[in-house]
């Protein structure tokens, strides 16, 4: 009789269940040798929720509500991070990567990093450090963190540590990481307004995308995470990331899950680290990675279902403006779509401004596009979302824009495309609107 046959651990057949389930929502995968972490995750769970691990399983099984994936999801993450672990990886950043990025980046003076499965934060605040100790006086920063644990993502954006998150060296963290009276550490202001965290399931088909601001980047840290991934979604989430990179943009992984990585990366030897570069040489087709991509990738799309299409001139240029900003060049995809927009005012012209303008940080302006979006288009579903989702609009109106995003989106089938400035799967337009309504709803 093998341990999960004894009470009070949970059935085995409960147990291919939620591998099943995490599989399938997330990427995860259990093998025997975690199986104990899902045993373990799957009760705490089960207790948390006042329910049985099969009753809650059987919900699982019936309700695809993020909320609920998450009760299970942030019991059998492992959430394990520290400031600067692997500080290899920080070194060649430091020494190798950001030069070499600096010079590329030269003309649009731009840097834009990712810090994807990021846990608690601790490694984008680590590469906002680095970032900003070489670059902070010449370049426009920004770093992304995200993660499918809303709990860790809420230690992220408070910014605030406890000592087991320096255990290890702190290289190039003076002035940034303050240490408070009562022993925490706190991050100073100037690097949070580097840094944003946003929720991001790598196992949704979801980027690259402006309206996850995943395009465009110079820099993807996925470290500690791809390891507890099928190998078939592993490949898929670096087909993706491969997307989501400039050429020449580097991506650092964790040694293993490099030989997953697509043919459009060569592997780069530094010292004691490699790390992956996509592929700028114009005789390797770099975009063609060699996993095919089960799900579509976001792109600009106007069929104009419910609104006026744009004339052909307007979608050229808009889809210029679009490409800008797929490559992180945000002056440039800002003067275009201003450009655009004065020869012809289309909603997605409009959407896609305050996209970018959001990015640069211009938030009362990108508010008042987005809401001049919604005005021109009322049926235009990612107008509509991208304003139902800005923190800075007000919750009521916040929670009419989801649920009218939702009677949009109606019964059309999951994997359907919603077109405009990033057409994105309606799964994912539903999820995230349910996700941001329960969390208003639960605010109030
Ligand atoms: C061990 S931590 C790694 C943290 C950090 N990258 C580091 O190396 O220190 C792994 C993180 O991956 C996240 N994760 C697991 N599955 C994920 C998924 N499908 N999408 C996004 N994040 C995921 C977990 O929630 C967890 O926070």
């Amino acid at each position: 009789m093998t341990r999960y046959e004894q009470p009070p651990f949970v059935a085995e057949r409960d147990l291919e269940r939620a591998t099943r389930i995490l599989g399938a929502r997330c990427g995860l995968r259990f093998h025997p040798g975690n199986r104990e972490l899902l045993d373990e995750g799957l009760r705490r769970a089960a207790r948390a929720e006042h329910d049985t691990p099969a009753r809650l399983l059987d919900r699982l099984e019936s309700d695809q509500s993020e909320a609920l994936l998450q009760a299970l999801v942030r019991h059998v993450t492992i959430g394990e991070t520290y400031f600067f672990r692997h500080p290899e990886h920080f070194d060649a950043l430091r020494e190798e990567l950001l030069p070499e990025l600096m010079r590329a980046r030269g003309a649009t003076r731009v840097l834009r990093a990712w810090s994807a499965g990021c846990a608690s934060g601790e490694e984008a605040w680590s590469a906002a450090i680095v970032l900003a100790s070489r670059a902070k006086a010449d370049f426009t920063l920004t770093v992304l963190g995200t993660d499918i644990n809303r709990n860790s993502l809420e230690t992220a954006r408070t910014g605030v540590y406890g000592a087991w998150s320096r255990r290890g060296p702190l290289p190039y963290a003076t002035g940034h990481l303050l240490q408070e009276p009562d022993g925490t550490t706190r991050i100073a202001r100037e690097l949070r307004d580097l840094v944003r965290f946003e929720y991001l399931n790598l196992h949704d088909p979801i980027y690259p995308s402006l309206l996850t601001g995943t395009q465009g980047l110079d820099l993807i840290f996925c470290r500690n995470v791809l390891v507890y991934f099928e190998p078939e979604a592993a490949r898929a989430v670096l087909a993706r990331f491969h997307l989501c990179l400039i050429d020449g943009g580097y991506l650092v992984l964790s040694a293993f899950d490099a030989a997953l990585a697509p043919d459009g990366f060569e592997t780069i030897h530094l010292g004691k680290t490699t790390v992956l570069r996509k592929r700028r040489d114009p005789a390797q087709p770099a975009a063609t990675p060699r996993v095919r991509l089960r799900t579509p990738v976001p792109e600009f799309c106007a069929t104009g279902a419910a609104r006026r299409l744009p004339s052909r001139e307007g979608l050229a240029q808009l889809r210029q403006a679009k490409a800008a900003a797929d490559e992180g060049d945000v002056a440039r995809a800002t003067a275009l779509a201003r450009q655009t927009l004065a020869s012809e005012r289309t909603p997605e012209g409009l959407h896609l401004l305050a996209m970018v303008l959001g990015e640069r940080g211009e938030r009362d302006e990108a508010l008042r596009l987005l809401r001049e979006t919604v005005a021109d288009a009322p049926d235009y579903v990612l107008g509509r979302l991208s304003l139902g989702l800005a923190e800075e609009e007000e919750p009521g109106a916040r929670a009419g824009h989801l649920r009218r995003v939702l009677e949009l989106v109606g019964a059309r089938r999951d994997m359907e495309l919603v077109d405009g400035l990033d057409s994105l799967p309606v799964s994912w337009v539903r999820k995230m609107a349910t996700a941001a309504l329960r969390r208003i709803e639960g605010e109030k």
